[in-house]
């Protein structure tokens, strides 16, 4: 091992269309784990050097890309052209000056994890190597680059053959080329150029570096990865979706390791960044998404739908419910067949029950709001009670106003709140009313026509069909 470290730069090969997926948006930016394939790469790379040491080579779509990336503080490259890979590090070059050595990775073998990077990063300096290159074995190998070793037992590398350049004795070879290799930079920019088009593509492979340095008497390694599945790559749909399946069923098996408890976990989807407290229990068939986070003791039933959203201790979400970019206190049960929309902060003990809709609404302690009810733009206060089919109608058409309710109000059945209204604390409103002013404390507000009762109405009604009938 050199004493003082050399200095490690890492290009991430992201320009491809991606042809074989038969889609319109580029290969990278296709998601497995709820995040992009190129995602899933630079947070990797990102956990052995900083972003500013990362340079991607960007070229489909560079903009979509770059867009979608660009705050994690990366560098890019642009290979308005894409001649293939051995070209993409051609572009890379200027981008990568100074560094003593540099990281290959593909921007389509997204589970890559940083402890294989590291490992064969180490491999490579303990190899003194001109180029190491990342390996595995996988059950299906066909359709990837080859790596033919000097004999079976050696750490040396003759060469990488493509798919459809092997040879008959070469085609029972069933170590893969990861596409993610350990470079020292002079040996790799002084022979990047020399890479030539002669090939099935018409392509410059930078596979082909593998035979030119053993050529020129340098060392090529190659050391196979842990697990195959982190350095498959994801070329067709199907093998996406491989992916992501892999994918989750580790993120499944992580939670469960720390307390979580997730039953029927080939049935739950659960996003990269999500992150769930001890003892809280996850039913069938949920969708936890984005950068949701929900603590301990929480129950999630089946069918319900999280995302970007934030759930304290002790919460109960039933059966079936919507929750997008929402808040949600201890203790507070929601559902079944909620939707909570963004801005929704639901306080502690709240209930938010069956049809319930909610945007851009805090509730206060202990609130109900138990059935058919639309509230939006409002803030509510501490031990409410909101009727059933009660609406807050927030929009005039043009403006959006608030409604509040204050702590301790009671609102009947089937009222409708013109905003902006206040009704102030403790005052009740009668059911079926039509609030368009506003209500002081401990007051009652009564907005609906008076009842009327025409006694004998409809005796009078049928005897006069009967009279006509005969
Ligand atoms: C490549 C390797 C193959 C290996 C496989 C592993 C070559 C020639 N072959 O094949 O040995 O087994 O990866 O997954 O390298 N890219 C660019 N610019 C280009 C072309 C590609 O940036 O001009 C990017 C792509 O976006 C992709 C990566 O490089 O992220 C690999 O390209 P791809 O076309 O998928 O190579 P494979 O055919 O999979
Ligand atoms: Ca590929």
């Amino acid at each position: 091992m050199p004493t003082s470290q050399p200095r490690f730069g890492v290009a991430i090969m992201a320009a491809g269309k991606g042809t074989r997926l038969k889609s319109k948006r580029p290969k990278v930016l296709h998601e497995i784990g709820g995040k992009p394939l190129l995602a899933h790469v630079i947070h990797s790379a990102a956990q052995i050097v900083s972003p500013q040491d990362i340079v991607v080579i960007i070229g489909h779509e560079a903009d979509k890309v770059r867009g979608a990336v660009g705050s994690t503080g990366v560098r890019f490259a642009l290979q308005a052209q894409q001649l293939g890979t051995g070209h993409a590090m051609m572009v890379a070059q200027e981008a990568l000056q100074g560094y003593d050595a540099v990281l290959v990775l593909s921007g389509d073998v997204p589970l890559i994890r940083p402890e294989t990077i590291a490992a064969m990063r180490d491999f490579h300096l303990k190899h003194r190597a001109a180029m190491t290159i990342l390996t595995a074995i996988p059950a299906d190998p066909y359709g990837y680059g080859r790596v033919i070793r000097k004999s079976s037992k050696s750490a040396e590398a003759k060469a990488i053959v493509e798919q459809k350049a092997l040879s008959k004795a070469q085609a029972n070879t069933r170590e893969i080329n990861s596409g993610i290799y350990a470079f020292n930079a002079k040996d790799l920019w002084s022979n990047i150029d020399r890479l030539k088009t002669d090939n099935a593509h018409k392509e410059y492979y930078l596979t082909d570096l593998a035979a030119m340095l053993v050529k020129a008497k340098k060392k090529v390694v190659a050391i196979p990865a842990q697990s195959a599945i982190e350095v498959l790559g994801a070329n067709t749909i199907a093998e996406m979706m491989d992916l992501d399946r892999s994918f989750r069923e580790n993120k499944t098996r992580q939670l469960m390791a720390a307390g979580v408890s997730i039953y029927r976990p080939e049935t739950v989807t659960i996003d990269a960044e999500v992150q769930v407290g001890p003892d809280t229990i996850i039913e069938p068939f949920v969708q936890l998404l984005g950068k949701t986070r929900i603590g301990e003791d929480c129950r999630i039933r089946s069918y319900s739908i999280i995302s970007n959203s934030e759930l304290a201790s002790k919460v109960t979400i039933r059966p079936g419910c919507i929750l997008d970019e929402a808040s949600v206190a201890n203790g507070a049960i929601i559902g079944p067949y909620s939707h909570l929309r963004p801005g929704s902060d639901i306080g502690e003990n709240a209930h938010v029950g069956n049809f319930v809709e909610t945007k851009k609404v805090r509730l206060g302690k202990g609130p109900k709001a138990n059935h058919l009810t639309y509230l939006g733009d409002a803030e509510i206060g501490s031990g409410v009670n909101v009727g059933a089919g009660t609406i807050t109608c927030n929009y005039d058409g043009m403006n959006k106003h608030l409604t509040r309710i204050e702590d301790g109000v009671f609102v009947g059945s089937d009222s409708t709140l013109v905003a902006p209204v206040t009704l102030g604390q403790g005052a009740y409103v009668a059911a079926s009313s039509c609030i368009t002013e506003d209500v002081p404390a401990d007051s009652l507000a009564i907005a609906r026509s008076k009842q009327t009762v025409k006694e004998g109405w409809a005796s009078a009604k049928r005897d006069a069909r009967a009279a006509a009938k005969k």
